[in-house]
């Protein structure tokens, strides 16, 4: 789908579940704020879908999308250049859910790589139909303004692949409405934990808020996870698969320091503690400007807002749009449209 500037259209999303962490930003929002220039971009805020483990706790899902909208701004999502959406305010995301749903086998569902994955994690009684179908709804939010592309974490792949065949079976079956999305992944398709595991997530405190303050980035560096089978500073040591490694190599840009301190490391000539340091002061600097936008809109709520409003405004328009054109296909007419 071009717009009238001849721009593709990329979509992308996160669920407002909590304040977003350096993960995603290696993982996707650094990717995202270089597209929002080439394409025409959708970033939305998946709160329907949040729901679908945070059902007990609406509030921090309410409180989140605006927190997540900061979290944006602060790395350089532009407003301006692209559009914000809040998922649950553009309903035809859970109208155009429902009806793929009777053209999707369940079996596609079932054998969804991530979705099983995180099944397994739930008891039983945790999980929901909605959580099951979240996939699904997914399919939807990026067919709904037809998207030629989706930057997403690794993790995400199998939904984007979904998307596709959901999109060619719709196109076969009824008419030719949908474009086949491709799958971006990011720079850093995963970043471990602070604590070694291999993802960051809030559930495993094991994060580095974008928000975090510079004494707050400092013990968690210094309290990081690292080459467990190294006792003193002149053993030799492992690099790969050391997290205080991998984030040097994501986020401090001077390579030639990040090289040196590799080779004394492997040869035990430095400490945990000064490759440690150097790391507090790489990722403090990385954070700084972050910090400093999310200053200027906390204390500019309005704009932040603004953003979302105008934004979903669009949003709605090309849903509109879309579902035209899906209920025709379908031969479902509106219920306005047969009562005139
Ligand atoms: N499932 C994604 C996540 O948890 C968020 C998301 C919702 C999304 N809708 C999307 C991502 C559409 C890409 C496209 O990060």
């Amino acid at each position: 789908m071009a717009d009238n500037t001849g721009r593709k259209r990329i979509l992308t999303g996160i669920r407002p579940t909590g304040q977003l962490h350096i993960g995603h930003y290696v993982g996707a929002l650094e990717n995202w704020v270089r597209l929002q220039q080439e394409y025409d971009a959708y970033f939305l805020i998946a709160d329907y879908q949040a729901l679908g483990d945070h059902i007990d706790d609406i509030q921090l899902i309410r409180d989140s999308v605006l927190q997540v909208a900061i979290d944006w701004l602060s790395v350089g999502l532009d407003p301006e250049e692209s559009t914000f959406v809040i998922q649950s305010y553009v309903p035809e995301h859970a109208e155009l859910t429902m009806l793929l749903s009777f053209i999707t086998p369940l079996g596609m569902l079932q054998r969804n790589p991530t979705l099983k994955a995180e099944t397994e994690q739930l008891r039983a009684d945790q999980l929901n139909v909605g959580f099951f179908n979240y996939p699904m709804s997914q399919v939807a939010d990026i067919l709904l303004p037809r998207a030629d592309l989706v930057p997403v974490g690794e993790d995400q792949a199998p939904h984007i692949e979904m998307t596709r065949e959901i999109a060619r079976k719709f196109n076969r079956l009824f008419a030719p409405v949908f474009s086949e999305p491709g799958t971006l992944i990011g720079r850093i398709p995963r970043l471990p934990g602070t604590d070694g595991s291999p993802k960051m997530s809030k559930s495993r405190g094991n994060t580095i808020l974008l928000g975090d303050d510079p004494e707050t980035v400092r013990k968690k560096v210094m309290s990081m996870f690292t080459d467990p089978t190294r006792l003193r500073a002149t053993d030799p040591g492992h690099v790969e698969g050391n997290p205080v490694f991998e984030y040097h190599d994501a986020f401090n840009p001077d390579t030639a320091e990040v090289d040196d301190f590799k080779e004394r490391y492997r040869t035990g000539n430095v400490g945990d503690v000064d490759v440690k340091k150097s790391l507090v002061i790489a990722m403090n600097n990385f954070l700084d400007p972050i910090r400093e936008k999310r200053a200027y809109y906390e204390a500019h709520m309005n704009e932040v807002e603004e953003a979302l409003m105008e934004g979903t405004r669009r949003a709605r328009v090309t849903a509109a749009e879309t579902m035209k054109s899906v209920r025709d296909a379908m031969k479902i007419s509106s219920y306005t449209d047969s009562w005139k």
